[in-house]
């Protein structure tokens, strides 16, 4: 079985998606939810879910090393952001090389960076008068939204949308393809874990 954890500071509706779409694998589940806000939504989600969640302040992500030690409790194999707000620091990148992926509400290299993030990125694309926008799935490194990008998909910007008309655009976007980009990553990963364990 390969473990995905997810990292999600609000809503969680892409966490309960990707959930979803995994619940009925044989090889893959989402074992583990983290935020850095007691307060967010998605615990709600995972608790209908049965999903075990837990909050880690802004410190100790900063840190890295008690998220590290929850991540590997729950054997994570792969790391799912979706909505996370914080910087990924050091030690889980240097302990899951290539193996955590964040999904972004535009086309990057565009309208990213610190403090992009929702609906911030909606107003200032419509904002800029862009006629289209999408998602970017890219692999996380040490700055935000600058790792490489795995795969986008394009929605069109009416002269009337307003942010929300947009994120629901770019939301209905994230359902379609991150759970299937994630499986198809995971499934790499599987082999290559396989492959170790043949040697
Ligand atoms: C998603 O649209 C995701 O792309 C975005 O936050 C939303 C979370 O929605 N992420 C960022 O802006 C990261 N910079 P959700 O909590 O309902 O999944």
């Amino acid at each position: 079985m390969i473990h995905i954890a997810i990292l999600a500071s609000g809503s969680g509706s892409n966490a309960e998606n990707i959930a979803d779409y995994f619940s009925g694998s044989d090889d893959i589940q989402v074992s583990l939810i983290i935020s850095n806000s007691r307060d967010a939504y998605v615990h709600e989600r995972a608790s209908k879910l049965g999903i075990p969640s837990c909050t880690f302040s802004r410190e100790a992500f900063g840190e890295g090393t008690p998220v590290l030690k929850k991540l590997r409790e729950y054997n994570t194999d792969f790391i799912v952001l979706a909505g996370f707000l914080l910087k990924v620091s050091q030690p889980l990148l240097d302990a899951y090389p290539g193996r955590i992926v964040n999904i972004h509400p535009a086309l990057l290299p565009g309208y990213g960076g610190r403090g992009m993030y929702g609906d911030k990125v909606h107003r200032s694309v419509i904002d800029a008068g862009e006629k289209v926008s999408g998602i970017t799935i890219h692999y996380v490194n040490e700055h935000y939204d600058e790792g490489n990008i795995i795969f986008q998909a394009t929605c069109e910007v009416e002269a009337s949308d307003t942010p929300d008309d947009l994120a629901r655009k770019v939301h209905a976007l994230e359902y379609a393809h991150f759970p299937r980009v994630i499986a198809s990553l995971v499934k790499k990963i599987a082999e290559e874990i396989q492959q170790f364990e043949n040697k």
